[in-house]
Parts: structure tokens; sequence; C-alpha cells
């Protein structure tokens, strides 16, 4: 089903747009929401059900959701007026692109803002978890320190050893430049290679996937989730791993595979991992909590005061400009406006 989407940017501004926020959002927002048509807003952190949510969307035309919402395609068939969902996260795998698409509502998102408090995280967690950080702290509140010891809790050195992005998008390169920093070597796999031009300047050096695991001391993953990347560091790439390397994950839980990685750490194939993200949020596998060699946080990569304040006026900016018949700043699926203004 494919939706006029030049006949609503024309009638569009003539009606009263009626938006939904699904969930609890900064209060700027919402001040930008609502100046732009009658909003329904849900502001609690526990969301909506599948019901419920079906149920909101129905005569809306925008609708303001968050990586704990899933939008498929009977819920666009709900919200048959939809003509924006704007996801508060630059990820959007919870969203089905593909049938947002095919109904002409464009999806949008909000990339470059959290980029660097994505990437102070994920290298936060990597020093956390090569130093112990969180395991020494319960040790001390413990009470268990009785003295300096030459031995006690000693971890890896970060500065000097070899950093592997899996997946260099932004937040990848961010990682790349706090690294330059701690005078490490910094190797890469993506998709896509970067202009040799672009590796000089970033200090980067592109290998093979194989290579990037065997040989990374930390490995910091920065893809997005998709079919793709479902699993992509499992079983077959910790035997790669050396017994000494640090995992960290700040993308998406599924992107590992958490039972492999579970018994990669109980096994000894690799020595520790900071994570913020986990297959099942917010369950995490047992098994892993029972370790002490992990650093574990709940999803808090982008959660900066500032950083989530303007991803929710972002989402509040595109949603308006949807609504206003202009292009919003951050389209995920462009080619829904191109078809647009060919009809
Ligand atoms: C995102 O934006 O995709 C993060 O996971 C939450 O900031």
């Amino acid at each position: 089903m494919t939706v006029n989407v030049f006949a609503w940017r024309r009638h569009g501004v003539h009606m009263t747009n009626r938006i939904l926020v699904s969930r609890h959002v900064f209060p700027e927002a919402i001040d930008i929401l609502k100046a732009a048509g009658d909003l329904q807003y849900h502001d609690s952190s526990n969301g909506l059900s599948p019901g419920e949510l079906r149920a909101a969307v129905e005569d809306k035309q925008a609708l303001v959701c968050q990586l704990t919402d899933r939008i498929d395609a009977g819920l666009m068939d709900a919200g048959g007026s939809l003509r924006v969902i704007a996801n508060v996260a630059v990820g959007f795998d919870n969203i089905d692109i593909p049938a947002a698409t095919e109904r002409g509502i464009i999806v949008t998102n909000t990339p470059g803002v959290l980029t660097d408090t994505t990437a102070d995280l994920a290298f936060t967690l990597m020093v956390a978890a090569a130093r112990r950080i969180c395991e020494a702290d319960r040790f001390l509140r413990a009470g268990r320190w009785q003295q300096w010891e030459i031995d006690m809790m000693t971890g890896h050195d970060i500065h000097g050893h070899t950093l592997g992005i899996f997946g260099l998008g932004r937040i990848g390169r961010g990682m790349a430049r706090r690294a330059g920093g701690f005078d490490m070597h910094v190797i890469y796999h993506d998709v896509a290679r970067a202009t040799p031009e672009q590796e000089a300047a970033w200090g980067i050096e592109y290998v093979d996937r194989d290579t990037l695991f065997r040989e990374s001391d930390f490995l910091s993953i920065h893809v997005p989730l998709n079919e793709q990347t479902r699993h992509a560091v499992g079983k077959d790439e910790f035997e790669l791993m050396k017994p000494t390397a640090v995992l960290v994950n700040t993308s998406r839980g599924p992107v590992v595979d958490e039972q492999a990685l579970a018994d990669a750490l109980e096994q000894g194939k690799i020595a520790s991992a900071g994570l913020d993200v986990f297959e099942e949020e917010p369950s995490v596998e047992p098994r892993l909590l029972a370790l002490e060699n992990i650093v574990v946080v709940p999803h808090i990569g982008s959660a900066s005061i500032n950083t989530r304040t303007r991803m929710c006026t972002m989402a509040a900016e595109n949603t308006v400009a949807v609504l206003s018949g202009r292009r919003p700043p951050n389209p995920v699926n462009p080619e829904v406006l191109e078809q647009g203004s060919q009809t």
C-alpha cells in the first residue's frame, strides 16, 4: 500500500495535527510539540501495551516513540493517518522501516547528538573492565581491603594496546578519537572501508573481520542491529579472540550471542567485558551477572542530561517539520519524501 505523500503534504497544513508521545520525554520536547498540534502525552516511563499503543495511534498523524516501543506493520495499519514516526534514538531496529516506507510514513531518528556521549561511555566501560574498577569498588565497600598488596586488583593496561572497532560509524570514530589520546593502536572492520586519507587522518588501520577479532586487545562494537549483524559476535569470534581481550558493547544487545559470551567469560576465552546493552532488556543473562569480571550498566550510553534532552527535542523538531510539510532534518527512509515530490 502506498500513500499519496504529496496529497497529505498539501492538505496537512489545513488540518489539526494529532500527535501521540508514547512515553515520558524531557519537557523541552513537549513545549515544541504542543505548538504543532493536539498532543496525547503518555507521561510515564512504563509505556503503553501493544494493544494500548494501537488504540492510541488510531487517529494520530504523528507518533513520537522510543526504542522500547515495537512499531510494526500492524501498528502502522492501526494508525492509518500516520505521517511520521519520530524515534527518540539513533538506532531504529524497533521499527519496521520497509513497512513504514511502503505506507508512505516517514521515520526519523536522532543521529549525531549522542555520538560523543556514547563514545565516552564505551571508553569508560573499556577502562572500567580493564582496570577492574567495579570489582575494586565492591571489594572496598565490602570491607575486604586489609592492606596494600603488590598484586591486588591488578588489571590490564590501555595505553600501548590495540583497540579494535567493529563498525566505523560516528560512534566508532568517536572511540578512535579517544583511543588516540591514550596512545592506543586502532584497527577497524566495517562493510564499507574508509578512504586512505580518512584512515590517515583518523589514525586507524583497516583489517579483515577475522584479524579484527584475533588482534584486538579491546574490541568495541559499533554496528547497528539488523539481520546481518544479529549474533555477529558469537562462539566463532570468541574462539579467535585473545584470552586477555576485553569486549565492549554499547550498540545493541542481540549483536552479541549472550550465551556464547557467558561461555567465553566462564571458560577464560576472553578476559572481561563492559556491557551497556543486552539481548532481552531489561533482563540480563544470570550467568553474566554471576561473574566478577564484567561491568554492566543499564543501556545508558547516551544518558547525559544534555544529550537526552537534545534527543527529545530533535525528535520533536523532526515531527514538526513533517507535519508542516517540510523535510525533516533526520529522515531514516528519505525515499518516502522523494516519492512525494515526484507525485
Ligand atoms: C540509541 O539512540 O539508539 C541508543 O541506544 C539510546 O541512546
